[in-house]
């Protein structure tokens, strides 16, 4: 519900991909947006009103003389009641006729007459979107401040392949979330481990843990979000890296080892979410190890390096912040991690809170003591986790 304070106005042109604005706007309200549509009338050709209405629960506007609005503005009213405006999918049309401040239908009108931040998500064929007159468009909206999303490259409806897809409405979703959310680490590079390791017995066969990747996966879209520069080196999970976050992917705990020493010299703020095995198989079988090869295959462990600590022993460590999964005692074990560490901060979970599933319990242990925060989602923790992080940082 993290967007339960905003109020956005979702417009929708003429496109194949207005379907998708669907789709938008029922993840806007998922998220505890309050959402008003105002679609041009090419759109209404695509999906009608209907739905998005039944979607929005909010009247939608088409026409400029429509007169439900008591004062019968409302391209003025729309604007004045949002905290953002987002047109998706904006064709080529729609880019040219904003770019030159035209105000012919309704939608445009009132992103003409707005006082709120814009959002574009262009969607169009591939020769459309390269045309030189829609590049010098996307230059002038550009110069006038208005924020593009996309578009992404990839296969068109038109069967053809290239740039001109509208972006997805998860990431559309996401690119608004970044939007509001308060740049308190522009300017940081940001780099984390996240997910559990696979350490080798065989050719098929080894030893990992339930990590699922998801309390990693959240503090690297909140960072990303937070303005971060963010690298995210992942054991093997099931998620996609989050929009505009650097994904380094790895699959057992030397690998990640050596991913984390060559970036960790770089970086303003290193977390360790990872759940990394402590050891890992001393020789690993080249084949798969057969049943028939006489009694119960013995399995020498040796220990990983600890990834942690030795990011923090380097002659300028960066700000280092772990994680601890206990099944009880979590001050005190987590504090004792924080210590032979020797990291400022560290996160303490209890493991039947924090393997898996979408929500989590933290608390936060730094010199100052411990700093409990109530249960949420992974996500809405790891922003409360990242403002910690940001009035510790030098
Ligand atoms: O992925 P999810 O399903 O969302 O679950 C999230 C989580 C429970 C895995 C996560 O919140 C968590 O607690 N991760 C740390 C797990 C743990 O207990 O790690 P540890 O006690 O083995 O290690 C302590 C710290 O040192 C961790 O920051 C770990 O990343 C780091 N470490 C550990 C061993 C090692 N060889 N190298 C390391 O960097």
């Amino acid at each position: 519900m993290d967007l339960h304070d905003k109020s956005i106005v979702i417009g929708v042109t003429g496109g194949i991909a207005a379907y998708k604005a669907a789709e938008l706007v029922r993840l806007l309200r998922k998220a505890g947006a309050s959402v008003r549509v105002a679609m041009t009338e090419a759109a209404t050709h695509f999906v009608t009103p209907t739905t998005f209405q039944g979607l929005s629960g909010q009247p939608v506007y088409v026409d400029q003389w429509d007169a439900r609005m008591p004062n019968a503005m409302a391209h003025i009213d729309l604007s004045r009641q949002a905290d953002l405006i987002v047109v998706a999918p904006a064709s080529a049309d729609f880019l040219a006729r904003i770019a030159h401040g035209m105000a012919n239908d309704l939608l445009a009108t009132m992103v003409l007459a707005r006082d709120c931040p814009l959002l574009l998500a262009p969607a169009m064929n591939r020769q459309m979107w390269e045309n030189p007159a829609t590049q010098r468009n996307v230059r002038q909206l550009q110069d006038d401040g208005i924020g593009l999303l996309g578009p992404a490259c990839g296969e068109q409806a038109c069967g053809e392949v290239g740039a001109g897809r509208m972006l997805e409405p998860e990431e559309i979703l996401e690119e608004i979330r970044v939007f509001f959310t308060p740049k308190i680490l522009a300017g940081r590079k940001v780099l984390m481990t996240a997910g559990p390791t696979f350490e080798a017995i065989d050719a098929v066969r080894g030893i990992t843990n339930l990590s699922s990747g998801r309390m990693g996966y959240a503090l690297a879209s909140a960072a990303r979000a937070a303005g971060a520069e963010v690298t995210l080196v992942s054991g093997p999970v099931a998620f996609q890296a989050p929009a505009g976050v650097d994904r380094v992917n790895v699959r057992s705990a030397l690998e990640m080892h050596a991913a984390v020493m060559a970036r960790a010299a770089a970086a303003d703020v290193f977390i360790a979410v990872a759940a990394v095995a402590d050891y890992r198989v001393a020789e690993v079988a080249e084949h798969k190890l057969k049943k028939d090869q006489g009694g119960v295959p013995p399995i020498r462990l040796v220990e990983n390096p600890d990834i942690l600590a030795e990011v923090a022993a380097l002659p300028a460590p960066p700000f280092c912040v772990g994680f601890a999964a206990e099944s009880q005692n979590l001050e005190d074990y987590a504090q004792k991690k924080r210590a032979k560490k020797k990291i400022p901060l560290i996160a303490g979970n209890l493991i039947q809170d924090g393997f898996g599933g979408d929500d989590n319990r933290l608390v936060l242990f730094d010199a100052n003591g411990a700093h409990p925060l109530p249960p949420a989602s992974k996500l809405a923790l790891a922003r409360q986790l990242l403002e910690h992080v940001a009035r510790l940082l030098p």
